[in-house]
């Protein structure tokens, strides 16, 4: 089976990160988040993997230099510019020949769902499409839906409203990022023209009462905001996550025995110096902490001098917090 892997965004919530690297190919639990999505794929029987890519190929072909991802092969689809959701898919497909039921995943999903589960349910309610739904305290920031009807483990879409207006959405069960698709979707699509999935498509589908959605109380995070995506990291340090997980500190890693490191991944090639405490935080690779400097609940790819102080900060590749400085709630840089 093929899969559309929609990894073309530009990735803003996650500046300044995202300025060196594309979302998909940060690191969660040491692995670029790509990676560990596409080996959820493989393990749900998907064989064929298109990676829909907006811009900047390069750090792709790089992870990726045999075409493969363990037994899935990958190839690439570069839009000429980005056809956004629904125009990438349908770049993406067109591209690898797609012709029978497959599956999409936004590129920045990190779940347990199994993707062989949510094929059976879709074969089940004899869909079009059938989207992975998952249940959040605030739907508003997610595609929500509405279900009625159930057919097997299935529910029809009665409603799909993109990113609502706070206190108008109509349940609580969102839209989790992984779609099964007959090759007729695609017929929805112009060709070459920007088109929304969630916006454009997903509405048509549900006007035509082909779209299904299955609800799973899976492990699911979008790791494509800051405090999600330290949110996935860590959470592979715990017990929640049925296939992943990781060591705390990367075997190359320099941390001083004089350091003290709590629910922190440090990545590898960091540095961390004696007296430092560092507390929920991503440490990335190549970063630097400095001696006696306090950091918490951070993400860190640059450099935090000696004796200074970050906290719920993103400090970026190019990113200097200068000796004894104090950072709170702010990136570094700017981004731009
Ligand atoms: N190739 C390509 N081209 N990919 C794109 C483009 C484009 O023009 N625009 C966005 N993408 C990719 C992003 O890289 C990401 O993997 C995926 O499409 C979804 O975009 P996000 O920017 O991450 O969307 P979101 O998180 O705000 O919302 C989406 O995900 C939610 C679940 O995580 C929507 O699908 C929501 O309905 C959903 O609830
Ligand atoms: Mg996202």
């Amino acid at each position: 089976m093929h899969a559309v892997v929609l990894v073309g965004g530009f990735g803003t919530r996650l500046r300044p990160l995202t300025e060196q690297i594309p979302k998909p190919m940060l690191p969660v639990g040491h692995v670029p988040m790509i990676v560990r999505l596409i080996q959820r794929l493989g393990r749900g029987g998907v064989t064929d993997v298109v990676l829909a890519l907006g811009f900047k190929p390069e750090p792709f072909h790089a992870a990726f230099p045999d075409d493969r991802c363990g037994d899935v092969n990958v190839t690439y689809a570069v839009e000429p510019e980005p056809l956004d959701t629904a125009g990438a898919i349908r770049f993406a497909a067109d591209a690898a020949g797609i012709d029978s039921t497959f599956v999409v995943a936004n590129g920045d999903v990190m779940t347990d769902l199994d993707v062989a589960v949510l094929v059976e349910a879709h074969r089940e309610a004899g869909a079009d499409a059938t989207i992975h739904l998952t249940g959040v305290d605030d739907p508003s920031a997610f595609g929500v839906v509405d279900l009625v009807d159930a057919v097997g483990r299935a529910g029809r879409v009665d409603q799909f409203v993109e990113k609502p207006a706070p206190g108008t959405e109509p349940s609580n069960l969102i839209n989790a990022g992984t779609y099964v698709f007959e090759p007729g979707v695609l017929d929805l699509i112009p060709a070459g023209e920007r088109a929304s999935i969630e916006r454009d498509t997903f509405p048509k589908l549900v006007a035509a009462g082909s779209m299904y959605g299955l609800a799973t109380d899976d492990y699911w995070i979008d790791a494509g905001v800051p405090d999600l995506y330290r949110a996935a990291n860590l959470d592979l340090l715990g017990e929640d996550r049925v296939h992943d997980g990781c060591e705390a500190i990367a075997p190359d890693a320099q941390v001083d025995p004089g350091a003290t490191v709590m629910n922190t991944i440090v990545g590898p090639g960091a540095v961390v110096e004696a007296g430092t405490t560092v507390v929920d935080t991503v440490v990335l690779p190549g970063a630097f902490i400095g001696a006696r400097a306090q950091v918490e609940s951070s993400l860190v790819m640059g450099r935090v001098e000696a004796d200074a102080t970050v906290i719920e900060a993103i400090i970026g590749a190019d990113g200097v917090v200068a000796e004894g400085d104090h950072v709170a709630y702010d990136a570094v840089p700017s981004p731009a």
